[in-house]
């Protein structure tokens, strides 16, 4: 049966069948979040690109749509976004039933297969039905290219500040930043990234947007730009520069590389445009392009992030961006088990028996000191977490988690994180577990960890432990209830 075979995530979003990765046109509009994404409707491998199509109310419970995209004759449809044009600025729809837009990439395999650099062009269609049928602008493609090999991934938004559009890509080593009257002419205002941030690869999924700063009247632009390889735990990661945008440049004092997840599998994220009471809501795709061709799951590959708040925070005097899965989640949680206080002394183990830690989302605050946090089953497999509080660093291990071997880089090495950012006394741990991923949030997303795991059977027992005196308050586990 469809979403309970092995590994399948239980309250994360993956598709029916087949092959997924990057989420696309993230848009809110008339009270529902669409999630698009890069979807091969023929194998559970990387294939012709299509946009799939979900929505959801409350961004926990997801409905299927049909495909959205489809390749045609310019090409495979890559990654894109999607707008609301509330002014009808491009004339495709009308002030009273605005077009939905959405912007994306063709993938031309011809020019690709007849030795050609420039694949890439950026293309246009849009929905007069709120996302449910589509049609492919009849001037495609909107952005020509005619001499890059790397050119994809237009993220759109409307500027309020100079009541323009936007429209950010990536081209191998850097970011182009556009404007446009009309959705449709762009112009070419500047570009960003030579030489500064992670270049271990292609740069690829921008996302630019503005966002307050936590305790203060400062707002600081954002732009988000996925890698591949070149991320800390080898393959694809996602980084980000904090800044200043006029409508047209980009500008960073930043020195140095700042990533927005530290785990191995969270890539290809970005955000929503529209969405309620100026939130950011982030989703990224749960897999790294290392061996996301090869997790061991049948029917279907991969999952998304849970849908993450974004937040900018000051600490140590330099702007870290937060993330945190959205309070919706909540709802989601059975009466759980609780423990107020848990007092550890050296090397004393303290086990709690649970019938099913992967689907259970685990919470505490711990004095900042070294502590380590042990899943395992009656199969040995075994996923380790150790906060280090000396070196002030995150590990995750999870070499013996389960099934590794399907790909040498997977289970190859510990991921260790610095951590200079736990500047609290105790900190609080939230740690949520689905049937095949594990997402670790440290003081309410400064850092998060997000990495895929595959036990071969559901963890049962959590054993904690410290090499010092500690005290654990507040353990809660709850189960988390399927969405399916
Ligand atoms: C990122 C990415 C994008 C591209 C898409 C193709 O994972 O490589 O740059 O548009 O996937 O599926």
């Amino acid at each position: 049966k469809t979403y309970s075979e092995p590994f399948r995530p239980q309250f994360h979003f993956s598709p029916e069948k087949k092959w997924m990765n990057d989420p696309n046109g993230l848009l809110y509009y008339k009270g529902i979040y669409h999630l698009f994404y890069q979807y091969y409707p023929e194998d559970i491998v990387w294939g012709p690109m299509h946009w799939g199509h979900a929505t959801s109310t409350d961004l926990i419970h997801w409905k299927h749509h049909k495909i959205a995209l489809f390749p045609d004759k310019l090409g495979y449809i890559f990654s894109g976004s999607a707008v609301v044009d509330v002014n009808n600025t491009s004339g495709l729809g009308t002030l009273k039933n605005p077009a939905l837009v959405a912007v994306y990439t063709y993938h031309n395999m011809d020019i690709e297969k007849a030795g050609g650099i420039n694949a890439q062009s950026q293309g246009l269609a849009y929905s007069l039905d709120e996302g449910e049928n589509w049609s492919k602008y009849q001037g495609n493609p909107i952005i020509e290219n005619s001499d890059l090999k790397d050119f994809r991934d237009p993220n759109v938004f409307w500027n309020k500040e100079t009541n323009t559009w936007n429209l950010i890509l990536v081209s191998g080593d850097h970011a182009q930043f556009y404007t446009s009257k009309n959705l449709i002419n762009w112009t070419l205002e500047s570009e960003f990234g030579k030489g500064i941030g992670a270049h271990g690869g292609v740069w690829e999924c921008p996302n630019l947007f503005k966002i307050k700063v936590e305790n203060s009247i400062d707002e600081k632009w954002i732009l988000l730009i996925s890698v591949n390889p070149g991320a800390p735990n080898g393959g694809s990661g996602t980084q980000y520069f904090v800044g200043d945008f006029d409508g047209k440049n980009f500008k960073t004092d930043q020195k140095d590389t700042k990533w927005l997840d530290n785990g191995a599998d969270n890539y290809a994220g970005v955000t929503y445009n529209d969405a309620p009471d100026n939130k950011r809501i982030f989703i990224g795709w749960m897999s790294n392009w290392l061996y996301a061709r090869n997790t061991p799951t049948k029917n279907w590959r991969s999952a998304m992030t849970l849908p993450r708040e974004i937040s900018l925070s000051k600490i140590n005097n330099n702007y870290v961006l937060k993330n945190a899965p959205v309070a919706q989640l909540k709802s989601q949680l059975e009466k759980g088990f609780s423990k107020n206080l848990l007092v550890l002394k050296p090397k004393q183990k303290t086990t709690f028996n649970y019938n099913n830690l992967n689907q259970s989302q685990i919470g505490f605050s711990a004095d900042a000191k070294t502590l380590k946090l042990v899943f395992s089953n009656d199969v040995k497999d075994s996923l380790v977490l150790n906060y280090d509080g000396k070196q002030k660093t995150f590990s995750i291990d999870r070499r013996h988690s389960g099934n590794v071997n399907f790909e040498p880089n997977f289970g190859k090495s510990i991921h260790t994180t610095a951590t200079p950012n736990i500047i609290s006394e105790t900190i609080d741990y939230q740690i949520i577990l689905d049937w095949s991923s594990i997402e670790i949030f440290l003081n309410g997303g400064v850092y998060s960890f997000t990495e895929q795991i595959f036990p071969k059977k559901p963890f049962t027992k959590l054993t904690i432990q410290s090499d010092e005196n500690q005290e654990i308050k507040n353990i809660s586990i709850h189960k988390i209830k399927g969405i399916w």
